[in-house]
């Protein structure tokens, strides 16, 4: 993350940077730069939102040293908010100056679907099946994607039976792990081989609930799931928190769910950001763009942004 300090080192160690050419790069006001640097004021979050890019593209090398934090994005109930909230919030940290690469594990490949990769020649697969690298896509600058379709279907009992199966996706994201800040994996709408390899490549997962009466239902395999490919294989995965999403704040019945789940599920992190029914994040997969291209100030654009922000803790 950058910090003031950070980014006043950083420019103080270069001086031959010109200080008003990334002011207007980064839409700063003019001399908001020197005055950070002589002390003279704080660069605040929305500055060092902007700024982040425009340093990574001049040397600023915070990230690329680090490893990603791999994110699955799991939840074997169908058509909760699972590819819509990798799509987005992966999009939305790309504009916090993140760099983020998705991986679609699910065979129904509606995340390459709606990032225009309808039918790709490489995928995914291939490395769960043939150890080869994995085939990396950029959709626009600092944004990733590996891609899967109904293929990945068809290895399921292959990558079962292989030995160590369960580990290949894990090893295929190691070599590319210090390119990216972000890896978001998402998870099919089961308790499958895919998803478990997800868990076990993963250091931390994000449940997305939708605030229905079914809502709970079956959740308790899922955190048993996970908790036995903690105990038994990957003792680093976290629980990274639950994500509400298709929420509808005038409906009584979903306000009384948002309690019912927070009492129940009271020993997890429940991040306060909610991601607001917006039929414009079903019409943006349809176009196959991202909220922040379809519709920047739609309620969806401004949910993910806001959930960014609170994961990434900037
Ligand atoms: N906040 C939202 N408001 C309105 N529609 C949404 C919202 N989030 C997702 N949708 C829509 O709901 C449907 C299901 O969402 P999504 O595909 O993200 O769920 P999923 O959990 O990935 O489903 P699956 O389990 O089948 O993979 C999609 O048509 C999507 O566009
Ligand atoms: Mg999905």
């Amino acid at each position: 993350m950058l910090t003031n300090e950070k980014a006043v080192s950083f420019l103080k160690q270069n001086p031959a940077l010109s200080l008003s050419v990334l002011e207007k790069e980064a839409q700063l006001p003019v001399s908001t730069l020197s005055k950070a640097i002589g002390g003279d004021r704080q660069l605040n979050s929305k500055h060092l939102a902007s700024l982040s890019p425009v340093l990574i593209k001049y040397g600023f090398k915070e990230f690329a040293s680090s490893k990603a934090k791999i994110i699955s994005v799991v939840n074997h109930k169908g058509g909760v908010g699972k590819t819509t909230t990798t799509l987005n919030l992966g999009r939305a940290l790309v504009k916090l100056g993140y760099r983020v690469l998705l991986i679609d594990m699910d065979s129904q490949g509606n995340l390459s679907q709606a990032l225009g990769h309808d039918n790709p020649e490489k995928q995914v697969v291939q490395s769960l099946l043939k150890g080869e690298s994995l085939p990396i896509y950029n959709i626009i600058e600092n944004y990733d994607l590996a891609p899967s379709d109904l293929e990945l279907a068809y290895a399921d009992l292959e990558l079962v039976q292989a030995v160590g199966g369960v580990n290949q996706l894990k090893n295929a994201i190691a070599p590319i792990r210090n390119r990216y800040d972000y890896i978001f994996i998402d998870c099919p709408p089961a308790l499958n081989i895919f998803t478990n390899s997800a868990l076990v490549a993963s250091t931390s997962c994000l449940v997305t609930l939708q605030p229905e009466a079914s809502a709970l239902k079956g959740v308790n395999n899922l955190f048993d799931r996970i908790t036995q490919v903690r105990d038994r294989i990957n003792y680093e995965l976290m629980i990274e928190g639950i994500v509400l999403t298709m929420v509808d704040a005038r409906l009584k019945v979903h306000r009384d769910m948002i309690d019912y789940i927070k009492d129940s599920l009271s020993s997890f992190k429940i991040f306060s950001t909610v991601i607001r029914q917006n039929v414009a994040l079903k019409e943006s997969q349809i176009a196959q763009q991202d909220i922040f291209n379809y519709a920047s100030d739609s309620n969806g654009a401004q949910d993910y942004l806001k959930l960014a922000y609170e994961l990434s803790g900037q």
